[in-house]
Protein backbone atom coordinates (compact mmCIF):
# COMPACT_ATOMS: atom_id res chain seq x y z
CA UNK A 1 0.00 0.00 0.00
CA UNK A 2 1.20 3.46 -0.79
CA UNK A 3 2.31 5.06 2.29
CA UNK A 4 -0.38 8.02 2.09
CA UNK A 5 -3.35 5.69 2.14
CA UNK A 6 -5.88 5.32 4.50
CA UNK A 7 -4.91 3.27 7.61
CA UNK A 8 -7.20 1.97 9.82
CA UNK A 9 -5.34 2.72 13.43
CA UNK A 10 -5.64 6.32 11.90
CA UNK A 11 -10.01 6.26 11.32
CA UNK A 12 -10.47 4.78 14.58
CA UNK A 13 -9.83 8.15 15.93
CA UNK A 14 -12.39 9.73 13.30
CA UNK A 15 -15.29 7.87 15.41
CA UNK A 16 -13.42 7.73 18.83
CA UNK A 17 -13.01 11.53 18.74
CA UNK A 18 -16.50 12.38 19.11
CA UNK A 19 -17.47 10.04 21.05
CA UNK A 20 -15.09 10.53 24.18
CA UNK A 21 -15.84 13.79 26.32
CA UNK A 22 -13.64 14.90 29.25
CA UNK A 23 -13.95 13.03 32.34
CA UNK A 24 -15.33 9.73 30.83
CA UNK A 25 -13.74 6.03 31.63
CA UNK A 26 -12.09 4.39 28.53
CA UNK A 27 -10.20 1.50 28.00
CA UNK A 28 -7.25 -0.01 25.54
CA UNK A 29 -7.81 -3.43 25.51
CA UNK A 30 -4.25 -3.93 23.69
CA UNK A 31 -2.00 -1.38 25.09
CA UNK A 32 0.98 -2.56 22.63
CA UNK A 33 3.36 0.35 22.49
CA UNK A 34 0.51 2.96 23.89
CA UNK A 35 -0.14 4.91 21.24
CA UNK A 36 -3.85 4.24 21.66
CA UNK A 37 -3.42 4.75 25.58
CA UNK A 38 -2.03 8.31 24.54
CA UNK A 39 -4.39 9.26 22.54
CA UNK A 40 -7.12 8.16 25.24
CA UNK A 41 -5.78 9.49 27.88
CA UNK A 42 -5.49 12.89 26.05
CA UNK A 43 -8.75 12.56 25.24
CA UNK A 44 -10.45 11.99 28.81
CA UNK A 45 -8.99 15.22 29.86
CA UNK A 46 -7.67 15.38 34.00
CA UNK A 47 -10.68 14.51 35.27
CA UNK A 48 -11.43 10.85 33.21
CA UNK A 49 -9.37 7.44 33.33
CA UNK A 50 -8.29 4.78 31.20
CA UNK A 51 -7.73 1.25 31.85
CA UNK A 52 -5.41 -0.29 29.73
CA UNK A 53 -4.34 -4.19 28.75
CA UNK A 54 -1.65 -6.14 27.66
CA UNK A 55 -0.01 -9.06 28.66
CA UNK A 56 3.40 -8.90 27.87
CA UNK A 57 5.60 -6.79 30.16
CA UNK A 58 7.62 -5.40 27.66
CA UNK A 59 4.46 -3.81 25.72
CA UNK A 60 3.33 -2.22 29.77
CA UNK A 61 6.20 -1.24 29.60
CA UNK A 62 6.68 0.76 26.14
CA UNK A 63 2.88 2.43 27.07
CA UNK A 64 4.65 3.65 30.47
CA UNK A 65 7.14 5.19 29.30
CA UNK A 66 5.29 7.18 26.51
CA UNK A 67 2.48 7.73 28.64
CA UNK A 68 5.11 9.32 31.28
CA UNK A 69 7.28 11.11 28.63
CA UNK A 70 3.60 13.17 28.06
CA UNK A 71 3.01 13.74 31.54
CA UNK A 72 -0.24 11.83 31.62
CA UNK A 73 0.23 8.45 33.74
CA UNK A 74 -1.45 9.75 36.91
CA UNK A 75 -4.76 9.12 34.52
CA UNK A 76 -3.96 5.81 33.24
CA UNK A 77 -4.40 2.17 35.37
CA UNK A 78 -2.15 -0.30 33.54
CA UNK A 79 -2.60 -3.66 34.30
CA UNK A 80 -0.08 -6.58 32.73
CA UNK A 81 -3.02 -9.53 32.06
CA UNK A 82 -5.18 -10.93 30.13
CA UNK A 83 -7.88 -8.40 28.98
CA UNK A 84 -10.36 -11.14 29.04
CA UNK A 85 -10.15 -10.30 32.77
CA UNK A 86 -10.70 -6.81 32.77
CA UNK A 87 -13.41 -7.10 34.63
CA UNK A 88 -12.30 -7.88 37.85
CA UNK A 89 -9.74 -4.95 38.03
CA UNK A 90 -12.96 -2.47 36.78
CA UNK A 91 -15.13 -4.32 39.83
CA UNK A 92 -12.05 -3.26 42.33
CA UNK A 93 -12.16 0.24 41.37
CA UNK A 94 -15.61 0.22 41.28
CA UNK A 95 -16.15 1.05 37.73
CA UNK A 96 -19.16 -0.07 36.35
CA UNK A 97 -19.08 1.57 32.84
CA UNK A 98 -16.96 2.63 29.93
CA UNK A 99 -17.43 5.25 27.35
CA UNK A 100 -15.59 3.68 24.87
CA UNK A 101 -13.08 0.24 23.89
CA UNK A 102 -9.98 0.64 21.99
CA UNK A 103 -8.68 -2.84 20.55
CA UNK A 104 -6.22 -3.68 17.85
CA UNK A 105 -5.70 -7.27 17.64
CA UNK A 106 -3.00 -9.21 16.61
CA UNK A 107 0.52 -8.83 17.57
CA UNK A 108 3.40 -6.30 19.27
CA UNK A 109 4.66 -4.36 16.95
CA UNK A 110 8.54 -4.50 16.96
CA UNK A 111 7.42 -7.54 19.44
CA UNK A 112 7.09 -11.23 18.83
CA UNK A 113 5.04 -12.40 15.78
CA UNK A 114 3.91 -15.89 17.62
CA UNK A 115 2.68 -13.52 20.74
CA UNK A 116 -0.54 -12.52 19.04
CA UNK A 117 -4.37 -12.27 20.13
CA UNK A 118 -6.46 -15.61 20.04
CA UNK A 119 -10.19 -16.28 18.72
CA UNK A 120 -11.78 -17.99 21.52
CA UNK A 121 -10.16 -15.22 24.10
CA UNK A 122 -11.21 -12.00 22.33
CA UNK A 123 -14.48 -13.03 21.63
CA UNK A 124 -15.10 -13.57 25.40
CA UNK A 125 -13.54 -9.82 25.97
CA UNK A 126 -15.99 -8.79 23.21
CA UNK A 127 -19.07 -10.54 25.15
CA UNK A 128 -17.93 -8.30 28.32
CA UNK A 129 -17.20 -5.28 26.65
CA UNK A 130 -20.84 -5.18 25.73
CA UNK A 131 -22.21 -5.51 29.53
CA UNK A 132 -19.95 -2.74 30.54
CA UNK A 133 -20.39 -0.10 27.33
CA UNK A 134 -22.24 3.18 28.24
CA UNK A 135 -25.07 4.18 26.35
CA UNK A 136 -23.67 6.27 22.85
CA UNK A 137 -20.81 4.36 23.96
CA UNK A 138 -18.27 2.66 21.06
CA UNK A 139 -15.85 -0.16 20.64
CA UNK A 140 -13.56 -0.05 17.71
CA UNK A 141 -11.38 -3.45 17.00
CA UNK A 142 -8.96 -3.74 14.53
CA UNK A 143 -8.78 -7.14 12.70
CA UNK A 144 -6.02 -8.53 10.59
CA UNK A 145 -6.61 -11.20 8.69
CA UNK A 146 -3.14 -11.21 6.92
CA UNK A 147 -1.92 -14.22 9.44
CA UNK A 148 -4.08 -17.30 10.21
CA UNK A 149 -5.03 -16.72 13.59
CA UNK A 150 -6.08 -13.04 12.71
CA UNK A 151 -8.22 -14.56 9.75
CA UNK A 152 -9.91 -17.12 11.93
CA UNK A 153 -10.02 -14.21 14.95
CA UNK A 154 -11.37 -11.72 12.44
CA UNK A 155 -14.21 -14.73 11.14
CA UNK A 156 -15.40 -15.53 14.17
CA UNK A 157 -15.94 -11.27 15.76
CA UNK A 158 -17.18 -10.95 12.31
CA UNK A 159 -19.69 -13.50 12.31
CA UNK A 160 -20.43 -12.93 16.53
CA UNK A 161 -20.93 -8.96 15.85
CA UNK A 162 -23.31 -9.45 12.65
CA UNK A 163 -25.73 -11.77 15.08
CA UNK A 164 -26.46 -8.86 17.41
CA UNK A 165 -29.08 -7.16 18.90
CA UNK A 166 -30.79 -3.96 19.52
CA UNK A 167 -29.59 -1.75 21.70
CA UNK A 168 -25.94 -2.38 19.64
CA UNK A 169 -24.88 -1.56 15.90
CA UNK A 170 -22.05 -3.09 14.62
CA UNK A 171 -20.30 -1.83 11.44
CA UNK A 172 -17.54 -3.12 9.12
CA UNK A 173 -15.07 -0.62 7.22
CA UNK A 174 -12.79 -2.39 4.85
CA UNK A 175 -10.43 -1.78 1.91
CA UNK A 176 -12.08 -3.31 -0.87
CA UNK A 177 -9.10 -4.05 -3.79
CA UNK A 178 -6.75 -5.79 -1.56
CA UNK A 179 -5.59 -9.39 -0.39
CA UNK A 180 -6.81 -9.67 2.95
CA UNK A 181 -6.47 -5.88 4.15
CA UNK A 182 -6.58 -5.07 7.93
CA UNK A 183 -10.02 -3.83 8.62
CA UNK A 184 -12.44 -2.44 10.95
CA UNK A 185 -14.93 -3.54 13.34
CA UNK A 186 -16.89 -0.77 15.73
CA UNK A 187 -19.93 -1.58 18.23
CA UNK A 188 -22.38 1.06 18.90
CA UNK A 189 -24.84 1.40 21.64
CA UNK A 190 -27.47 3.05 21.29
CA UNK A 191 -29.37 5.17 23.81
CA UNK A 192 -31.99 3.25 25.09
CA UNK A 193 -35.26 5.79 25.39
C1 LIG B 1 -1.34 -4.65 17.63
S1 LIG B 1 -0.72 -4.63 19.27
C2 LIG B 1 -1.49 -3.21 19.98
C3 LIG B 1 -0.92 -1.89 19.51
C4 LIG B 1 -1.32 -0.70 20.38
N1 LIG B 1 -2.72 -0.40 20.29
C5 LIG B 1 -0.52 0.56 20.10
O1 LIG B 1 -1.10 1.64 19.95
O2 LIG B 1 0.71 0.46 20.06
C6 LIG B 1 -1.58 -5.97 20.05
C7 LIG B 1 -1.21 -6.18 21.49
O3 LIG B 1 -2.13 -7.12 22.07
C8 LIG B 1 -1.46 -7.75 23.13
N2 LIG B 1 -2.19 -8.96 23.56
C9 LIG B 1 -2.25 -10.17 22.97
N3 LIG B 1 -3.06 -11.00 23.66
C10 LIG B 1 -3.51 -10.29 24.74
C11 LIG B 1 -4.37 -10.60 25.84
N4 LIG B 1 -4.93 -11.80 25.97
N5 LIG B 1 -4.60 -9.63 26.75
C12 LIG B 1 -4.03 -8.39 26.63
N6 LIG B 1 -3.21 -8.05 25.61
C13 LIG B 1 -2.96 -8.98 24.67
C14 LIG B 1 -0.08 -8.04 22.54
O4 LIG B 1 0.85 -8.28 23.56
C15 LIG B 1 0.18 -6.76 21.74
O5 LIG B 1 0.96 -5.86 22.47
Amino acid sequence: MSSNSLRIIDLVWTFLKPVINEGDTVMDATAGNGHDTLKLAQSVGAKGQVFAFDIQETAISNTKRLLDENGLLDRVKLFQDDHACFDIYLKAAAVTRLKAVVINLGYLPGGSRQLVTKTENSCKLMEKCLVYLEDQGLITVCLYPGHPEGEMEAKALLDWAGQLQKPFIAHHFKTLNRNKPPSLLMIQKMRVS
